[in-house]
C-alpha cells in the first residue's frame, strides 16, 4: 500500500478504454477517492492507451507476445506487469476491457484487490462475446457485473450488478451500447463502495458492513 495518500489505482486495458475515462471523470469530479497512478495495455497502440497519454497520466505499453505462448509466457507477461504495478506503487488494480486471463502470479499480488467489469449478469454468459451469448440466449434482461477478481474466468465475489431490457431488434451493437453506459456507471459504484467502505467475503458472497451488521 502507499502509506497515507489518495488510494493508487493501476488500470490495465486492452481496447479503447471509455470504462477506465468513466473511472477517471469519478476520481476528477471528487466520487471515487483514489487516483490513478499506472495505466498499462497488452496491446501496443490501444486506444486506451493514448487517451491516458493526453490526460498526462502514467502509461505502460507491454505487448504479451515477446513472454511466449502457453501459461509460462502468461506467468512471465504477469511478473513484469506486477512489477510496473508495484513499481507505481499501485494499491488496486481495475481490469477495463482487459483481454487476458490473469495468471495466479498477479492475483496473488493484489489479494481481493483486483476488480473487473463484465458485460452480462453473472454468473451467466462469462468469457468471450457476453453480449451476443445473450441475445443467443434469448434472455428479456441482461447488464453488468463488477466483481473480484479471483483465478476462475469472471468468477470472482460480485460488488455491483446492473440490468438492461433486451429489446426486440436489437444486435449485439445496441445490446453493447445500452449496457455500456451502465458499465460506466457500475464501475465508478463498486470502486468507491469497496473502498469506502467495510466488506468481508462470506463463501462465495461479498458482503458490506461489519459481521455484527454495522457499516
Ligand atoms: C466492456 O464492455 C467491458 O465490460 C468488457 O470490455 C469492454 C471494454 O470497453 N470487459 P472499454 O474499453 O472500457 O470501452
Amino acid at each position: 500500500m502507499s502509506g497515507t495518500g489518495p488510494t493508487r489505482i493501476g488500470v490495465l486495458l486492452s481496447g479503447r478504454g471509455s470504462n477506465f475515462l468513466a473511472l477517471h471523470d469519478a476520481m476528477a469530479r471528487g466520487t471515487i477517492p483514489a487516483q490513478i497512478a499506472l495505466v498499462a495495455s497488452n496491446v501496443d497502440g490501444a486506444v486506451g492507451l493514448s487517451r491516458a497519454e493526453a490526460l498526462g497520466l502514467e502509461t505502460l505499453s507491454l505487448p504479451h507476445r515477446p513472454f511466449g505462448r502457453g501459461p509460462k509466457g502468461r506467468r512471465a507477461h504477469d511478473t513484469r506487469m506486477v512489477r510496473a504495478l508495484l513499481d507505481a506503487e499501485v494499491d488496486w488494480v481495475c481490469l477495463a476491457g482487459y483481454m487476458r486471463i490473469l495468471s495466479p502470479v498477479l492475483v496473488a499480488a493484489f489479494p481481493r484487490r483486483i476488480l473487473n467489469i463484465h458485460p452480462s449478469l453473472l454468473p451467466s454468459f462469462p468469457g468471450l462475446d457476453a453480449q451476443q451469448q445473450a441475445l443467443d440466449h434469448g434472455v428479456r434482461v441482461s447488464g453488468c457485473t463488477v466483481h473480484l477478481v479471483d483465478e476462475g474466468l469472471d468468477s470472482g465475489p460480485i460488488i455491483e450488478q446492473r440490468t438492461v431490457p433486451v429489446l426486440d431488434g436489437d444486435d449485439a451493437e445496441t445490446l453493447s451500447r445500452r449496457i455500456l453506459v451502465e458499465e460506466h456507471r457500475a464501475y465508478s459504484a463498486a470502486l468507491t463502495r469497496v473502498l469506502s467502505e467495510t466488506w468481508r467475503i462470506e463463501g462465495r458472497r461479498l458482503v458490506f458492513g461489519n459481521a455484527d451488521g454495522q457499516r
